[in-house]
């Protein structure tokens, strides 16, 4: 489990960007519920925790695709895949993350430029 930040310190409404590899998005819904997703979009390379959080869906930032913050299911394009999700606890007004083992699904600049090619 990865400690991610204080309840207190994540509004309703709000994201924090865990800066792991690859990052993290943590979304404090404004029903009080508490998800994470990978932060990178699956389409190309814009930060989910900077988009738009409506109810258990968030948009992205940068072409509009909408990703199901329970599922991490793309419910609009131009993205195909899912995001991962992942595992949350809330333990004495910390949130933890425990990271999927799946593989993620990154954008093709991403992965590109993680294995030192041209972004
Ligand atoms: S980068 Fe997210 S929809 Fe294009």
């Amino acid at each position: 489990m990865i400690p991610a930040c204080r309840l207190a310190d994540l509004p309703r409404g709000e994201a924090f960007r865990l800066d792991i590899d690859p990052p993290v998005s943590v979304f404090h819904t404004d029903d009080g519920e508490v998800f994470a997703i990978d932060d990178t979009c699956t389409h190309q390379d814009a930060s989910l925790a900077d988009g738009w959080l409506e109810g258990c869906q968030v948009e992205c930032p940068l072409h509009a695709s909408t990703f199901d913050l329970r599922t991490g299911a793309v419910d609009a394009p131009p993205a195909k895949l899912p995001v991962r999700t992942h595992g949350v606890i809330v333990e004495d007004g910390m949130i933890y993350v425990r990271v999927s083992t799946a593989a993620p699904n990154l954008p093709p600049c991403v992965t590109a430029r993680l294995a030192g090619g041209p972004a």
